[in-house]
Parts: C-alpha cells; structure tokens; sequence
C-alpha cells in the first residue's frame, strides 16, 4: 500500500470502503424490487429496476476502481440483506428514495471529510457523484409520483409500467 501512489488517508479509505458498500447494498435493493415487481406482473417497472441495479454496481466499481488506482486497500463490506415489508409498487419506490436520501447524506459527508483532509482528487470523485445523487432522486421520485397518483388503479399502473419499460430501454442503450 502506498509504494506506487499516493497514500490516501485512512479514514477516507475507511469511509470509501464503506460507500462501496453502500452502492452494492443499493444494487442489490434494485435487483431485489426487480424480482418483486416481474412477480407483480409490472415487468415495465422491474426492467426498469434492473437496470438500476446494474447503474448501482457502476458507481460501486467507479469507487473500487479509484481506490485501486490510489494503491489503497479495497474491503467490500457484507451486503445487508433486510427485507422491506411493501403492498404497493409505490412503496418499492418509496424505499428506494429513502435509501437513496441516504446515500446523498452518506456522498455528503465523504465530500467534506475529503474536503477537510485536502485529499482534492477524493473530492473530485465525490462531486460528481453529488451531481450523480441529484439525478437519482429526481427520476425515483417521479416514478414514485406518478405511482402514488395511480393509487390501486390497475389500468393506470398498467401506463405506468409501460412509461417504466421505454424508459429502462432508452438507458440499457
Ligand atoms: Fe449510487
């Protein structure tokens, strides 16, 4: 460690382990509601859930990835593997905006522990996932909107699970 690069402060290394867990555990949430939603019967929104879950990973590697390239020791904490109780596919996407609220406080902090040690590349990675973050919680929250307006509505789930589909299409290419 430190015999190639530059050597990262242990406690940004500590805290970006822990964010590499985070990611994983958002990947894995995406991955969970996938499953959940094809088992509703709402594939537009499933399709649209795993193509999250493969967003999530991206952001996980793109922390391992630079950590590597700061010769620093990479520990991928465990998964958490909690279930959520849900009745409605809003509720999926409630917990998926709770959990990403999480994740930006969590980006928040690794940017101003970055900021405080004047690690500038650290901060360079965090701010653009503070963009990233904006981003998240604005498409969750639409979707969960336009669900939360649906109610039990089946033929208006159904609108929105086609929405869910053409817009999981447009970002797999
Ligand atoms: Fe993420």
């Amino acid at each position: 460690m430190g015999e190639n690069g530059p050597d990262m402060n242990p406690l940004i290394a500590e805290e970006m382990n822990r964010q590499i867990g985070m990611e994983f555990n958002a990947a894995f949430l995406y991955l969970s509601f996938s499953v959940l939603m094809n088992e509703y019967g709402m594939r537009g929104a499933g399709r649209w859930l795993r193509a999250h879950f493969h967003e999530e990973c991206g952001h996980a590697l793109k922390i391992l990835d630079y950590m590597e390239q700061r010769r620093t020791e990479v520990r991928i904490p465990q998964i958490s593997t909690d279930s959520y109780p849900w009745e409605t596919p809003a509720d999926i996407f409630r917990i998926a905006l709770d959990h990403e609220k999480l994740v930006t406080q969590s980006i928040h902090n690794l940017l101003a522990l970055c900021r405080r040690e004047k690690d500038y590349a650290g901060e360079h990675l965090m701010m653009n996932f503070v963009r990233e973050q904006v981003e998240e919680e604005c498409l969750v929250s639409d979707i969960l909107h336009a669900l939360e307006r649906c109610g039990r509505d089946e033929s208006a789930l159904l609108q929105v699970d086609v929405r869910l589909d053409a817009l999981a299409a447009e970002q797999t290419h």
